[in-house]
């Protein structure tokens, strides 16, 4: 077979890699509101500590997310919260996987224990939804399908934190199943929440591609939440221990261990007495090792939401490992920076691409690698192409490539009409196949006609016109639905 796919997948991973980073964005978020907001004097903790947990994936080439949750529900536990009081939404495909070259056992680090063990399966598989994660954060037992049937049970005295992992786009973060989650669904159901006044307090840690984009413009101030994102709202978020990178994973290992935000916020955890650290201090932390020393291999972490409150000690939301007491915190990362880190979006490829590298010349897995390697850019392209056209199609040869890229000032949500948004990705997926994963980055771009005034019919003929067929590869597959 020839190796053109091959060839055209390096290039592509050189051109990615190449690619100048944004200059450093200020956001308003990150105006020095610090010390505006009244501090939570008493710190008390009699309030019940509940955690939600959630990794937006599956597949083996993401075994990183889930391992980023087991971590966190690892640490969660050491700190003192009760199991009851912890939910966790994931897969379950990556421990007996047959790529895994331990089965049963997960790890999050290249010298880190099994974090697998112990973890309750609340929702799994095809319970992990859109629709159940918001009913776990509601309490709300009747809204739920399948599952443990744990949700948060609140109370007004309680303190609540929410850890979310996976792929996203501007708006939108991924999901195993169908439909993903919108970032106008989620503060909705983030306000219900507040309305119900089942917490006192609210720690919301996020990361995904554009994970700002989630609550730039869109949380308000008030709702006693406070949020930290891997990245800004126009820029992707690193896996981190991945192959080829130092430190890398045991050679055994063709895959990403961990994502850059979620290590650095955890493996700070791991070490410290929390009793004595701030949300804001481990902020100002996690903040300078994800962006991996200004180099193209990071991004910016952002702060959202009620900023005052990051003057808490993280006790409140993870508890603290007694075994930890002697460790106050030095604003000092202990940890080595990462060599390089992965795009989110080509960690699949470097998962099939590593597959391919080492599987002997002539081998079925060889095969398979290259066929996999093959779909994924296949997909790409296509994905690409066809959002291209149909930028042109609807607004001209010279305007359609800048609509598709513009960004809106910083404090302004994505879009206004989320169901127009909606609509149209739905309209588009009826005639080019599924966005999956990768096609999440092109939200903006659904977000900016919509903005623009383009219409369900505009679009449907414009993607009709570009689409001539949906590709026949699982990647473009509707078997499991829309994707809004
Ligand atoms: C709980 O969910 C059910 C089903 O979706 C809904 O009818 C009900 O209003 C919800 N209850 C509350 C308190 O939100
Ligand atoms: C912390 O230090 C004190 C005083 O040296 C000692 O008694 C205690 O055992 C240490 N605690 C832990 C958890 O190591």
């Amino acid at each position: 077979m020839d190796r053109f796919p091959i060839l055209f997948l390096v290039a592509t991973l050189i051109t990615l890699a190449s690619g100048a980073r944004h200059d450093i964005l200020r956001l308003p978020s990150e105006a020095s509101r610090f010390f505006k907001a009244p501090a939570n004097a008493d710190q008390n903790d009699e309030g019940t500590r509940w955690a939600v947990l959630v990794a937006g994936s599956n597949g083996y080439w993401n075994y990183r997310h889930q391992s980023d949750v087991c971590h966190a529900y690892q640490l969660l536990r050491k700190g003192g919260v009760k199991e009851e009081n912890i939910v966790v939404f994931m897969y379950d495909d990556i421990a007996f996987n047959e790529e895994n070259p331990r089965p049963g056992v997960i790890i999050n680090s290249p010298h880190g224990n099994d974090v697998y063990k112990g973890v309750p399966k609340d929702y799994v598989g095809e319970d992990v939804t859109v629709d159940n994660f918001f009913a776990a954060i509601l309490g709300n037992k009747s809204a739920l399908t399948g599952g443990s049937g744990k949700v948060v049970d609140s109370g007004p005295n309680d303190h609540i934190f929410i850890y979310y992992s996976d792929h996203g786009g501007p708006g939108v973060l991924g999901m195993p199943t169908n439909p993903y989650m919108y970032a106008s669904d989620l503060i909705e159901v983030l306000k219900k929440k507040h309305a119900s006044g089942t917490y006192k307090s609210l720690v919301f840690y996020l990361e995904a591609c554009e994970s700002g984009s989630i609550f730039e413009g869109l949380l308000p101030e008030g709702l006693n939440i406070y949020a930290t994102t891997a990245s800004n709202a126009e820029e992707s978020s690193w896996g981190t221990y991945c192959p080829g990178e130092y430190p890398s994973p045991p050679p055994e290992y063709e895959t990403c261990l961990g994502d850059l935000y979620s290590v650095a916020w955890m493996e700070d955890s791991d070490i410290h007495n929390l009793r004595t650290e701030t949300l804001h201090q481990q902020y100002d932390l996690v903040k300078e090792r994800t962006m991996n020393g200004n180099s193209i291999y990071g991004s910016h972490v952002m702060q959202y939401g009620d900023i005052g409150l990051s003057k808490n000690n993280l006790v409140l939301y993870l508890g603290t490992n007694p075994a930890n007491d002697n460790f106050t915190f030095v604003h000092k990362n202990s940890l080595v920076p990462p060599s390089k880190a992965v795009n989110q979006r080509d960690a699949d490829l470097i998962h099939f691409w590593d597959k391919f590298r080492k599987a002997p010349v002539g081998s079925s897995r060889k095969a398979a690698a290259e066929k996999e390697i093959l779909e994924a850019m296949s997909h790409r392209m296509h994905i690409d192409d066809n959002m291209k056209l149909i930028g042109k199609l609807l607004f001209g040869i010279e305007k359609g490539p800048e609509l598709l890229s513009s960004v809106r000032p910083a404090g302004q949500p994505l879009v206004d009409d989320w169901d127009c948004l909606k609509t149209l990705v739905r309209t588009f997926e009826t005639h080019c196949g599924s966005l999956s994963q990768y096609g999440m980055k092109h939200m903006r771009s659904f977000a900016n006609f919509c903005n623009a005034g383009i219409r369900k019919e505009q679009m449907a003929e414009a993607s009709a016109q570009a689409c001539v067929s949906i590709p026949a590869s699982s990647w473009s597959s509707l078997h499991r639905g829309f994707s809004a």
